[in-house]
């Protein structure tokens, strides 16, 4: 008896060990992306940490500081962005070591960043990239690791021979009062204390995508060899004898090199450099400093990265049974980077005084909105609580929430009022935690009403003619706010979604609610006034597409403009279609693309294109003629918009046309800039089987690319389940789903909400090597503000106009079916409707 319980116990003990020594970080490679215009950033961090430490090259694409494309080291900085594209971030005060001065004489060490790289080769094979720590060796035998706390980080110096020459190591540091962008502007300042050797100072710098500028201060201290002299250098001369200098930008392009140095006396042992930053003091970065590694144990503070990482990466578990490795690394790689950025800047916002929290790099939310955040919100939902209030909180301060932001200035928006989005799907997922929703619904009130006089970086533009029209019309005449005039396309379609998201929020939330969320839910259906039914598309060379219906440019005086559909797509590479004053009425993409952006009502767009094989038919050709590019985010949801035409098994298919095809995992394996984790959330999120509709109570299901995948809660503590049945780990068969079953229930919608996580369920799909009925029928689609009725009429369509006064593009008269633009909860599907495939 005593016997069998043991060994009882045994087992149980040993299943436990078992199921506790799965370790996600095995998976995690953070160079995924670190060369080919990923611009992820490698280095070392913790969560959300300001303090981002990385050896930055010079590389054209070093957005994210290091980049693996033989580009030389130019030093080593701890503040990053990543995956952004524009002007590199930050990159402030970068570091730069040598083993010796020639005749150890200072003045033949190199001090300028331009010249210095001629010691920064990089030795491909040294390259540590591991969750909280990296490591490199230059050509010039220096071994640098690095590791982070919040906002300090600590470079461990390592001088691999005892110097040139034979002469002794007189190991030589520098801190240079500069940038990744070398943005710095005049009265930079620096001093390094002649005992101690400590080294502070300040700059201030541009802001990489916006008009803003920041001051951020910092502290450095040494550890490891005594101190031989130091002082301060400016250009390519320095002295031992000048402790302090404030330098000037100068008048050439870029500014005058200068900063710090210190010398030690040997350099048997490492020398550990440990340097915080502020946007407050440079008293307060040394506070952050003494108080987050005050014993500059460098192998205690990797320990606390490493475990702050395996705790965000825990309560996704997956089956790594039979799959390829490189998939795990893979999907929890992209989990990873999703925890890069937004930063968290709580304590270190100089503009405002608040208890709030404030997170910055939002970098942008034109590219979180879609998976990113809603990643987060199942991961980690406390730190999206946090997140939507700093955003509400840059609302209170500054007026407005933030399209993009970063290094504390308002970044440029790309299309709507995308915080919208966030908020909304925040609210209907049940992000509560201290968040004040009648402050997040006046801000996102205020986004639809209010006409900010410069809406390059907030709100939105052309309201009066939204509000009067119904669209924002190319060459719009606008005198009240003002901003680049282009994008009328997709400012329509984003600006008639993020008044849908409005519409989602509580009505108890405003003081005249009702007529709010009508008013809101009839101008979300504003897309369809620029949809012009008679309009083809035809390639350069005048060979037809085969469909006709596509959104078009609308003057003011409601006469068509023309752009051809297939401009701005993945294969136009000659019109200008970012920011630009000549750029196109559709930004970063085609009208074929923004031709799918209709997110809330996906069943009158399958009725405006002919029906559900149309549509299909439309999404199959975006994708076989590469007319989108699944390295920019509009791409994301393209990918699984077949489950509205009732047709899931085409999404799962797509998604394995993509991944991992274009999604490798290595370093240049990335398809486009990361983003901030967008590419990396939209891996997750595809190989989970669960993918966002965002800004709705939707996760439209496929099979996970794993035997089963646990996600738990990080509040609730419960753990929802996909389970595949018949899984083929080499996905060449039985990838689709034939039946499913929710809690033991046979579940036949394809698609399911956000309480799949909270409350833990279980969701066992069957798979075969054919596409099944599951799935298929109108009451299994997803909700759709439209109905999915008849769908090969237009009556839905024509009745939605009616109430809005329109006329149909194709010249049919109003329908006369009276007003019936109600909202109703639920969608109101029709039972027993058949799609028609
Ligand atoms: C290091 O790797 C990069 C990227 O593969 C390559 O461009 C570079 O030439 C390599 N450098 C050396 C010294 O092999
Ligand atoms: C070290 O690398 C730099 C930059 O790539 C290069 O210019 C230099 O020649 C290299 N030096 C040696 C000794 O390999
Ligand atoms: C630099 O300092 C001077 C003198 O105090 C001041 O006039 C100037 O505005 C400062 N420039 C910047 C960019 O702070
Ligand atoms: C997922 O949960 C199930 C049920 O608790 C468990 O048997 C399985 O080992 C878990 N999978 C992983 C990878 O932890
Ligand atoms: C695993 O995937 C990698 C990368 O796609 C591939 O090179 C390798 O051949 C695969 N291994 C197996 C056993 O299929
Ligand atoms: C952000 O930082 C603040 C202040 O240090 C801390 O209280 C909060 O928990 C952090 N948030 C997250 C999500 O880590
Ligand atoms: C409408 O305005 C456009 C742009 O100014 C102009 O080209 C077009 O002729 C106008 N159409 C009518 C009917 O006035
Ligand atoms: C579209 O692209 C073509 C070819 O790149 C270019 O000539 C044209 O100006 C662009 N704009 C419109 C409105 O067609
Ligand atoms: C689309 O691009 C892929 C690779 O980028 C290429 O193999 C394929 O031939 C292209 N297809 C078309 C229709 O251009
Ligand atoms: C499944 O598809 C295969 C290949 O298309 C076909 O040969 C087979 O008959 C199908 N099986 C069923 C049960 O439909
Ligand atoms: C609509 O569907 C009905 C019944 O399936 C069919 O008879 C009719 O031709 C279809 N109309 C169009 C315009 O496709």
């Amino acid at each position: 008896m005593a016997l069998f319980l043991s060994a009882s116990l045994f087992g149980l003990l040993s299943k436990v060990l078992a199921q506790d020594s799965f370790d996600p970080l095995e998976y995690v490679d953070p160079l995924i992306g670190a060369s080919n215009g990923g611009n992820v950033f490698p280095g070392a961090s913790l969560p959300y940490g300001m303090a981002k430490a990385v050896a930055d090259t010079t590389s054209g694409s070093n957005q994210g500081g290091f980049t693996l494309d033989g580009a030389p080291v130019s030093g080593f900085s701890m503040m990053h962005d990543s995956g952004t594209g524009g002007s590199p971030s930050l990159g402030n005060f970068p570091l730069f070591a040598y083993t010796n001065c020639p005749e150890s004489d200072i003045n033949q060490c190199v001090f300028p960043k331009k010249t210095r790289t001629m010691f920064g080769g990089v030795r491909n094979d040294s390259i540590i990239a591991k969750p909280g720590l990296f490591g490199i060796t230059l050509n010039s035998s220096v071994h640098v690791d690095m590791t982070a706390a919040h906002h300090t980080a600590l470079f461990k110096f390592t001088f691999l021979t005892v110097g040139t020459d034979g002469q002794p190591a007189q190991p030589l540091i520098l801190q240079d009062l500069t940038d990744l962008s070398s943005s710095r502007e005049d009265n930079g300042t620096v001093s390094v204390d002649a005992e101690t050797g400590r080294i502070t100072g300040s700059a201030r710098f541009t802001s990489s995508f916006s008009r803003g500028q920041y001051v951020l201060f910092f502290c450095t201290d040494f550890k490891g060899g005594d101190i031989l002299d130091n002082g301060i250098f400016a250009n390519s001369r320095a002295s031992a004898d000048v402790k302090e200098m404030t330098i000037s930008r100068s008048i050439n392009g870029y500014p005058l090199p200068g900063g710090a140095f210190v010398r030690f006396k040997s350099g048997a042992e490492p020398i550990i450099a440990r340097t915080a930053t502020s946007f407050i003091s440079a008293a307060q970065a040394c506070s952050h400093a003494e108080t987050e590694i005050p014993t500059f144990d460098f192998d205690e503070v990797v320990d606390t990265a490493t475990k702050a990482w395996r705790a965000k990466l825990s309560p996704i578990k997956v089956s790594t049974e039979g799959v390829n490795k490189s998939m795990v690394t893979n999907f929890y790689s992209g989990i990873y980077r999703t925890m890069i950025n937004p930063q968290n800047y709580t304590g270190e916002n100089p503009l405002w005084e608040s208890s709030e929290p404030y997170f910055d790099s939002f970098y942008c939310i034109w590219d979180l909105f879609r998976s990113q955040l809603p990643f987060l919100t199942i991961t980690d939902p406390t730190a999206v609580e946090q997140m939507i209030r700093s955003l509400i909180d840059t609302y209170r301060h500054v007026g407005w929430l933030p399209d993009c932001r970063m290094s504390l200035s308002k970044g440029y928006t790309q299309g709507g009022s995308n915080a919208d989005v966030v908020l909304a799907d925040g609210y209907i997922k049940g992000l509560r935690g201290g968040i004040n929703w009648q402050d997040g619904y006046a801000a996102m009130v205020k986004d639809a009403e209010v006409e900010p006089f410069d809406w390059c970086c907030e709100g939105r533009g052309g309201l009066d003619s939204w509000k009067s029209l119904g669209y924002i019309p190319v060459q719009d005449f606008d005198y009240k706010g003002f901003g680049t005039m282009t994008r009328s396309i997709s400012r329509t379609l984003e600006y008639s979604y993020n008044d849908f998201c409005i519409a989602q929020l509580s009505p108890s939330l405003s003081s005249t609610p009702e007529p709010d969320k009508e008013k809101y839910i009839l101008s979300s259906t504003n897309w369809m006034n620029l949809y012009n039914a008679k309009q083809p598309s035809a390639w350069w060379n005048n060979t037809p597409t085969g469909f006709t219906g596509f959104f078009q440019p609308k003057y003011l005086n409601k006469t068509w403009g023309y752009q051809n559909p297939l401009n701005c797509s993945n294969q136009d590479s000659f019109t200008s279609c970012s920011l630009q004053n000549t750029g196109q009425e559709t930004f970063e993409s085609s009208i074929w693309e923004y031709g799918f952006f209709v997110p809330h009502d996906q069943a009158t767009l399958i009725s405006l294109y002919g029906g559900p094989a149309q549509f299909v038919a439309r999404l199959n050709y975006l994708h076989d003629q590469n007319i989108t590019y699944i390295g920019n985010e509009p791409a994301f949801l393209t990918v699984f918009q077949y489950h509205y035409a009732g047709r899931p098994s085409l999404s799962t298919l797509r998604s394995h046309f993509y991944i991992p095809r274009y999604f490798e995992p290595t370093p240049d394996g990335l398809p486009g800039n990361d983003d901030s984790g967008a590419m990396g959330s939209f891996l997750a999120f595809a190989m989970m089987g669960l993918f966002p509709n965002p800004g709705q109570n939707v996760y439209l299901i496929t099979p996970p690319y794993f035997a089963h995948v646990n996600i738990t809660h990080p509040v609730t503590g419960k753990t929802a389940r996909v389970v595949n049945k018949n899984f083929d780990p080499s996905y060449q068969t039985n990838i689709y789903i034939q039946s499913a079953t929710l809690d033991g229930q046979p579940y036949t919608k394809n698609w399911i909400d956000h309480s799949f996580f909270t409350e833990g369920k279980e969701l066992v799909l069957t798979l075969g090597r054919n596409e099944s009925s599951w799935g298929t029928r109108v009451e299994d689609l997803p909700p759709s503000l439209g109905k999915y009725e008849g769908f090969n009429t237009t009556y839905s369509l024509r009745r939605a106009m009616a109430a809005k006064g329109v006329k149909r593009s194709g010249g049919e008269g109003n329908g006369g079916e009276g007003v019936n633009g109600r909202y109703t909860p639920g969608f109101g599907l029709l039972q027993g409707d058949k799609v028609d495939v």
